[in-house]
């Protein structure tokens, strides 16, 4: 089992999948519930995950995303922000900011918990949201904030660069 600090350094955008190899029931819920051990505004948890399996759905959110990496992969996860759930508490700020924030973090735990589960990720952003919302029937009331690919890969993806540290932080 790799530590932590393993795991981040493991988690690479993986857009070619092993399509014939499903996610066991078991390895798919063990990595939600590392979404939802993730910190959240107010513990709102101010997110809904939509996980899809369903062939002729994915390939109408690869559509919706124009990422053919979608349909290969076996489950496609919907993580939606709740604004809602979090403007009760927080108003304004809850709506605007907090909710997209608890399901961001939501979709980071599921990443890096993917990893430790020996599946890959992709995460596919450009999308209208209201498309893709109709497209799963869901309430008026959700955000679809991310796509993501999770699937078994069928690659090994390049790390990408990163910025220097000295580049992004600043000590005061
Ligand atoms: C908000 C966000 C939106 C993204 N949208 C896409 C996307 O639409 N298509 C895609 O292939 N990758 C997308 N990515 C993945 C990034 O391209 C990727 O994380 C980045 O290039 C770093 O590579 P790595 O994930 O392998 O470390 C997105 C990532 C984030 C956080």
């Amino acid at each position: 089992m790799w530590d932590f600090f393993q795991t981040v350094r493991h988690r690479h955008s993986v857009r070619r999948y092993q399509a014939d190899v499903d996610i066991e029931p078991e390895a798919l819920h063990g990595v939600l519930e590392m979404a939802l051990a993730g910190p959240s505004a107010g513990d709102l948890q101010a997110y809904h995950l939509v996980v899809v399996r369903d062939e002729t759905v994915r390939a109408k959110l690869t559509e919706l995303c124009g990422e053919d990496f979608l349909t290969e992969a076996p489950v496609n996860m919907v993580v939606c922000a709740d604004p809602e759930r979090s403007a009760e508490r927080f108003g304004e700020r809850g709506r605007s900011l907090f909710a997209v924030q608890d399901a961001t973090i939501a979709a980071t735990f599921i990443q890096l918990a993917a990893v430790g589960e020996g599946l890959g990720s992709a995460w596919a952003g450009g999308f209208d949201e209201v498309a893709v919302r109709d497209t799963l029937d869901l309430p008026a009331g959700l955000q679809p904030v991310a796509i993501l690919a999770l699937g078994y890969p069928a690659e090994i993806p390049e790390p990408t660069p990163r910025r220097k540290l000295k580049d992004v932080v600043t000590y005061k």
